[in-house]
């Protein structure tokens, strides 16, 4: 028996299948789910039409996506208590984006931040599904009429357009859609190990993965830049450069128990009293972050072998999904006249 709960909050996330989570992922967005899985109605998604907007090859999506489903239930999602979405096995996502893409002006796709970005890293690869994103995620997340939406502060830009997408929606059509919110987590901006802008998957040298050990993590934080550690007075996080170590520092000595508080202290105290010693500092961050990953790399070897329930979860999944998506697409189907009555 998978999940239950119709009358709670809704939750919709989603990851796109490209490459292995990060720890960027993981504070940002598992984490968020992690939280709401106990109190609302969740569905959390692998979203494969999202990844073909960029490069990407064919041979291996769907290895990427699997390797996704199976990094959310070693995290801890719970089928009993959310459902596990694969974007593409749910024909009503493309359905209702294409429905929503005619209330809503290209100009607004154009000036997004997210689009521009994309656009200056692929050069060569700027298609319509790259400018049609974000009406693809507001259809997520409205598809399942979506309240909560836990993704890092980078996914702002989106939750807004999808706002606007609901508040025209309801006004030219009726009150259909609540207006969604961003769920958000501590670590909702995690920087990269280069010390320069946000962790990213498509970014080498900027991540640490979750499958990755002990060894590799102290490798890749080995590269990330530090300074001569005579700066001294008060560390500001969010500079670039040292101030990305800081925040990972920080991100996993952050229990709710304060446990951990005096290790970030102690360096704290360090850096500003310029007896700061980064290699030791390299090397306490790097068995914390072992130390919370490897939980996770011990229930995802059960999964491994266990695909058969793998494959069981998202079956039932898929077939939850489609009979709300589907009661979705009639009721907006109807209300934009399409349906002969
Ligand atoms: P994606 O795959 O780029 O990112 C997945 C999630 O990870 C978060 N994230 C980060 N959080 C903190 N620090 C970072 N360095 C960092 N890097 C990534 C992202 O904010 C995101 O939450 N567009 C979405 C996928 C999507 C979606 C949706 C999400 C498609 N449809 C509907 C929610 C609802 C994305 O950015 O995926």
């Amino acid at each position: 028996m998978l999940y239950s709960g119709y009358m709670k909050k809704k939750v919709y996330s989603g990851i796109r299948a490209t490459n292995r989570l990060h720890i960027g992922n993981y504070l940002g967005a598992v984490k968020g789910m992690l939280t709401v899985q106990e109190d609302y109605d969740c569905i959390f998604s692998v979203v494969d039409l999202h990844a073909i907007t960029t490069p990407y090859d064919t041979k291996i999506l769907q290895t990427n996506v699997r390797e996704i489903i199976i990094d959310y239930l070693a995290a801890g999602l719970d089928p009993k208590k959310c459902l596990l979405e694969i974007q593409s096995q749910i024909p009503e996502h493309t359905e209702l984006a294409y429905l929503l893409s005619t209330i809503y002006p290209v100009s607004r796709l154009e000036d997004l931040p997210t689009y521009k970005d994309k656009k200056a890293q692929y050069p060569k690869y700027v298609n319509m599904g790259l400018l049609f994103y974000p009406v693809l995620m507001a259809a997520d997340i409205m598809l399942y009429k979506g309240e909560l939406v836990p993704v890092g502060i980078d996914q702002e830009p989106h939750i807004e357009v999808t706002r606007e997408i609901v508040r025209k929606f309801n006004s030219m059509f009726g009150e259909t859609f609540p207006q969604p919110h961003r769920f958000n987590t501590e670590g909702e901006y995690v920087p990269s190990l280069t010390g320069n802008g946000k962790m990213s998957k498509s970014v080498e040298g900027s991540y640490i993965t979750l499958t990755d050990d002990l060894e590799t993590i102290r490798k890749r934080l080995a590269n990330a830049p530090t300074d001569s550690g005579k700066v001294g007075g008060q560390i500001e996080r969010d500079k670039e450069g040292v101030g990305a170590l800081f925040t990972l520092l920080y991100l996993f000595t952050n229990k709710q128990d304060g446990s951990l508080d005096h290790i970030y202290e102690k360096y704290e105290n360090e850096y500003r009293d310029k007896t700061i010693r980064y290699s030791q500092m390299k090397e306490e961050l790097a068995n914390l972050i072992f130390n919370e990953l490897q939980p996770l790399q011990e229930k995802r070897k059960y999964f491994e072998e266990h695909p058969q329930e793998v494959d069981e979860i998202i079956a039932e999944s898929r077939e939850k999904c489609l009979i709300r998506a589907r009661e979705t697409i009639q009721e907006v189907k109807t209300k934009m006249g399409l349906i002969y009555r």
